[in-house]
């Protein structure tokens, strides 16, 4: 095919376009230089990073000394990982903070996608096989044990992944599915997969979850709905149901008397 003037001569073509992909690449590296210098303030205020040292300190009896902390705890390092992910998910960039998130899988076994909103003090003891879904929020203060997913259910869009309120410990293995809000100060149990909204103060056990401690009592196991609150309704139904049933019994054995009279 015969090359026009326009193509041999592109500078002096008054309808040449800009090749889009140096212009996104060149975005691209403004957006990571002023992500990286944002992070490097940040990190030199050494605000957050001490927070989630002392989070560490505070909830691990293991440990011990600080170099410790920074060299052998994957969780710290996944977290300080998002922060560059997610600054850079922030400012629209795709492809960039996945592979920092994957890089960072590889090397802890905990997946954040970048797009996860994290609180501070975050604990993630372990760490390995932790997987935290893009739409997730996750409150301060969290503690979050090995295998625990924070997950969609694969079928909307949008907003498809767990909030988790301030002060929340999740087992060891927990699934907490779907757009679910988990109330401030929950327990999730190990091994338990959370498919409904979990009040605050509560704990919730099994599969599927159900509350077994609500505000520090234990929560009677009889009749009632375990995804949900104690029904007080459904408790006196059932004491009025033992009554009726009752007095049927004694009815009849006094019909049984009288007559053998
Ligand atoms: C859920 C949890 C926080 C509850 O602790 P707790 O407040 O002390 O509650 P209890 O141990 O009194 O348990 C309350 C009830 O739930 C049951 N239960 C507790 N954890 C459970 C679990 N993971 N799965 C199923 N049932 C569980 C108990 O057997 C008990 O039942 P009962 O009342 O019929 O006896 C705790 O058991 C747990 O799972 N913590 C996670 C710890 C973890 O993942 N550690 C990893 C370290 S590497």
């Amino acid at each position: 095919m015969a090359v026009s003037q326009c193509e041999r001569d592109s500078n002096s073509c008054p309808n040449r376009v800009e090749p889009r992909r140096e212009a996104v690449s060149g975005e691209a590296v403004f957006l990571f230089i002023r992500g990286v210098t944002d992070l490097a303030t940040e990190g030199i205020r050494m605000k957050w990073l001490k927070r989630e040292i002392n989070a560490i300190f505070e909830r691990d009896p293991a440990a011990k000394t600080l170099l410790e902390v920074l060299l052998c705890y994957p969780g710290l390092h996944a977290l300080i990982f998002h922060r560059v992910a997610h600054a850079l998910h922030r400012r629209g960039l795709v492809l960039l903070p996945r592979l920092i998130s994957q890089f960072s899988r590889f090397l802890t076994g905990i997946e954040i996608h970048p797009g996860a909103k994290i609180g501070a003090g975050l604990f993630i003891d372990h760490g390995m096989g932790v997987v935290i879904g893009e739409t997730a929020e996750v409150g301060d203060n969290v503690t979050i044990y090995q295998g625990a997913t924070l997950g969609g259910t694969g079928k909307e869009k949008g907003k498809r992944h767990p909030t988790v309120g301030d002060n929340v410990v999740i087992g060891t293995g927990a699934k907490i599915l779907g757009p679910i809000v988990i109330g401030e100060s929950a327990r999730i149990g190990a091994g338990s997969v959370v498919l409904n909204n979990v009040p605050s103060h509560t704990t919730v056990v099994g599969v599927p979850g159900r509350i077994v401690i609500y505000d520090g009592e234990r929560v009677p196991s009889v009749d009632l709905n375990h995804v949900s609150l104690p029904d007080p309704v459904a408790e006196m139904l059932y004491c009025l149901q033992k009554q009726i049933d009752d007095l049927r019994f004694q009815q009849e054995r006094c019909l049984k008397e009288g007559k053998a009279r």
